[in-house]
């Protein structure tokens, strides 16, 4: 078959689309034609056992034959245990819903917002320029960058859009409707900026004193990509007055599921009760297989230290990037752990990200003029060596 040329025939052209990868182990791919690449852009920060992990093959494969799919009409037992293990990083309170992806997550932690704010006729959420919350009505609403609402007016109201890491700018755009501020911890698709500390904290601060949710999108950056469970605890490490942050509400997909499709979203005691029967639901949220996958993603994490790992390894892309700033059109390079961006001066990230593939390394762009490095949490130092290399050869 060609493959290729039965998705144009076929497949809606909703994407850019290269290689037809066929096989994968850790953080290595393999074409139809056998040529292997390494593969550091970890399906958009989702991969993060690798591929064909022998842990997730095992539980998946134990977990099919038991119970794939019940309905949100059953209790279930590998939903259950990992619903208390994501309550447990977030401090021990709140509540999960889960879902089957990050728009959805998002569509969750959304929802709950226009909840706390339905009696008293607050409805506006403010979210940052160049955010990127999916692909749904109400994510295409959120996301700050015109070109996703394009064709598909009008939006769902309510949203206002500021600069990213500009606490007077949210100021300035509250309104008597104003419920929650959502944001980004590090903006992925945006191109790889973290959120300062201040900017964090006066977020946090301002949303209390004013009555306002703040929701987190943490569908990329979450899940231990940083070196934490959440970037903001990484970015809040060592500060003042961080040890106590905490948004009211937070959604999560991508490394949750190591590659499952599945998301959830995390609701704060003081919010969750506004969800209750009949406010929310999905047929194969929370199904006894995603459980499985994110049990087991959670069991290798522990297991195999990959915390302290992508730690190091994201200092390892770090010292190894830095020296190019000023070279081939690089002006910055950004970001930490397992995800890192590497910015140029114009718009060559689809040009390079197709010369990086041809020379044996998969990476994956963000906008035009950045692209990002977002590996497994369990690669190793001599693939991240081997990474650099043919990242520094290609540009
Ligand atoms: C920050 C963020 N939010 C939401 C989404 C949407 O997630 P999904 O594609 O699983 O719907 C993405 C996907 O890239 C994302 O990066």
């Amino acid at each position: 078959m060609n493959v290729p040329e039965t998705y144009q025939r076929c497949i809606l052209n909703t994407a850019r689309r290269s290689l037809v990868l066929a096989r994968g182990e850790g953080a290595k791919v393999w074409d139809a034609d056998g040529r292997e690449y390494l593969d550091l852009g970890g399906g958009i920060a989702v991969n993060c056992l690798g591929h064909a992990h022998p842990d997730m093959l095992r539980a998946l494969s134990e977990q099919a034959g038991r119970l794939i799919h019940t309905s949100n009409f059953y209790y279930s037992e590998p939903a259950a245990r990992l619903a208390e293990r994501l309550v447990g990083f977030m401090g021990g309170s709140g509540k999960i819903f889960f879902t089957n992806s990050g728009a959805e997550s998002n569509e969750c932690i959304l929802k709950v917002a226009r909840k706390a704010g339905n009696a008293t006729g607050r409805y506006e959420i403010i979210t940052a320029l160049n955010s990127f919350h999916g692909r749904t009505f109400a994510g295409i609403a959120a996301t700050g960058q015109e070109k996703m609402k394009q064709g598909f007016e009008p939006m769902l109201p309510g949203f206002v859009h500021v600069p990213y890491n500009d606490l007077a700018a949210v100021e300035a755009a509250l309104t008597p409707r104003t419920i929650a501020v959502m944001i980004e911890g590090i903006q992925g698709e945006g191109g790889i900026t973290p959120a300062s500390a201040e900017y964090l904290l006066g977020l946090r601060k301002l949303t209390r004193e004013r009555g306002m949710l703040l929701l987190f999108d943490a569908v990329q950056c979450g899940h231990f990509r940083t070196g934490c469970y959440q970037s903001y605890m990484r970015t809040l490490e060592g500060v003042s007055g961080g040890g106590d942050f905490r948004p009211d509400a937070l959604s999560m997909a991508k490394s949750l599921g190591g590659g499952f499709p599945m998301g959830a979203a995390w609701i704060s005691d003081e919010f969750a009760p506004l969800m209750g029967p009949g406010s929310h639901n999905t047929t194969y949220g929370g199904g006894p297989l995603a459980g499985a996958a994110g049990n087991v993603v959670l069991d290798v994490i522990e297991r195999d230290g990959l915390v302290a790992n992508i730690r190091a390894r994201g200092e390892q892309l770090l010292t190894g990037l830095r020296p190019l700033i000023g070279r081939s059109g690089i002006v910055a390079v950004r970001g930490f752990g397992g995800m890192i961006g590497v910015v140029f001066e114009d718009e060559r990230a689809g040009d390079v990200v197709k010369k990086l593939a041809e020379a044996g390394l998969v990476l994956v762009a963000a906008g035009t003029k950045v692209i990002r490095f977002l590996p497994p949490l369990n690669v190793t130092a001599a693939e991240i060596d081997r990474g650099l290399e043919i990242f520094s050869g290609a540009v």
